[in-house]
């Protein structure tokens, strides 16, 4: 066998929430041969197998009885180029911020809005990370995978990947069921090309169509300034998705609540989660150490490092409020383990 097998291997430096947590088995793989061999031992051990990348959007609620398999699979390769796009397969393991800059240094556009969001690339279309008005479907062309149960690849298209606000087809039908591998994306180049700075807090900042380079430099800025970094407080960022309420819904909140932070999406209106929790005075209340960051209520913070069971009561405790509070259920965004 070629791959290490770490046993009883310690979880907290995997989840950036530094939930106390123990796999049974656990190993890092570097490519599709020992991701195969990873796959063959479990199968042949009974053992369940969970895939993670930096474990910043997962919450162990116990220890892994199982193996758990860190994706290091590297690799950036151009597929195609011309004068208006470039098509690059990046292979699950690379990290998505230096992807993100490697794209803007070579003045590709389409990445630059999701700068600093911590992880890798194989975990980019899990959630269909966001942020600044750019979600990455709007540039993944197709995701290819490895199925656990048979062994064989895939290639999923970006349509039946299924694409949602921060859901795709790998939170529900292939959930578990499948590793990806690499993530293809298209980026256009070239002098018709335009940044999306629709973002409000984008578009207040320039006055003349900027560069990549400016907007991954101003996404950052802002993050930087609002969200805490897990190495300093743990936390995995939003802990809750922003709630779609329908039009009459909306309408009746908005006359309650009178400074109300919405946008109004295909299906109805999306509420800023973070005003309702700050407006329920959850900035002040802290349950034994765990609590919401001050510059950004959404971000449930864990600095004592508590257990999963400590930090879910809190979250629960901040539902059930803002639900009799709202009448709006918030839904947990990682990936509850
Ligand atoms: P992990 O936590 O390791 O995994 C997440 C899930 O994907 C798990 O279910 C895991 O089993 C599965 N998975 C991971 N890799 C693979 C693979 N190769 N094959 C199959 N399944 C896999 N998200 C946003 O969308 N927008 C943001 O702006 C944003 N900001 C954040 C800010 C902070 C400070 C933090 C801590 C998190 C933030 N997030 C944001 C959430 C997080 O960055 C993303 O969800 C990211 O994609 C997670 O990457 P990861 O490698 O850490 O995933
Ligand atoms: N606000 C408050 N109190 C706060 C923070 C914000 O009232 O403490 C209000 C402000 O009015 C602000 C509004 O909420 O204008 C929205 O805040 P922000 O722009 O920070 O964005 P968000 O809706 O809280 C979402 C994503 C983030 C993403 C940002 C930027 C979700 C669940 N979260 O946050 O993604 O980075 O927009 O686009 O959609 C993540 O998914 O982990 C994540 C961090």
């Amino acid at each position: 066998m070629s791959i290490n097998l770490a046993h009883s291997a310690d979880l907290q430096p995997h989840n950036s929430l530094a939930i106390p947590a123990v796999a049974k088995v656990l190993t890092e793989v570097t490519s599709l041969d020992e991701l195969k061999e990873a796959i063959a031992y479990a199968h042949d051990q009974k053992l369940r197998i969970l895939i993670l990348g930096e474990g910043s959007n997962t919450v162990f609620t116990d220890n892994f009885n199982g193996l758990v398999v860190l994706n290091r699979l590297m690799g950036i390769e151009v597929l195609k180029s011309d004068s208006n796009n470039v098509t690059v397969k990046v292979s699950a393991g690379e990290n998505w911020h230096k992807l993100v800059e490697y794209s803007v240094d070579r003045q590709w556009y389409g990445l630059e809005n999701l700068a600093l969001i911590p992880g890798l690339v194989g975990a980019a279309p899990i959630q269909n990370i966001g942020a600044y008005g750019v979600e990455v479907k709007d540039s993944v062309v197709q995701v290819d995978v490895l199925d656990i149960a048979t062994g064989l690849s895939k290639v999923l298209s970006n349509k039946e990947c299924q694409f949602d606000y921060r859901d795709s087809i790998f939170k529900h039908r292939l959930a578990d069921q499948v590793v990806i591998s690499s993530v293809t994306f298209c980026l256009s180049r070239g002098q018709n090309s335009k940044c999306n700075i629709a973002y409000p807090a984008l578009a207040s900042r320039f006055s003349q169509p900027p560069t990549p380079k400016e907007v991954f430099d101003t996404v950052c800025q802002i993050r930087s300034s609002k969200l805490p970094a897990p190495q300093d407080i743990p936390n995995a960022g939003s802990f809750f998705k922003n709630p779609i309420v329908s039009a009459e819904h909306h309408s009746a909140l908005a006359k309650s609540h009178p400074g109300l932070v919405s946008f109004s999406v295909r299906d109805g209106y999306k509420l800023a989660a973070a005003w309702l929790i700050e407006q329920a005075g959850w900035k002040s209340i802290d349950y034994n150490g765990v609590t919401v960051h001050q510059d950004q209520a959404l971000v449930l913070i864990n600095p004592q490092r508590r257990s999963a069971q400590q930090v879910l009561k809190f979250a629960r405790a901040v539902q059930k409020d803002i639900a009799a509070k709202f009448s709006v259920t918030l839904e947990i965004e990682p990936r509850i383990v």
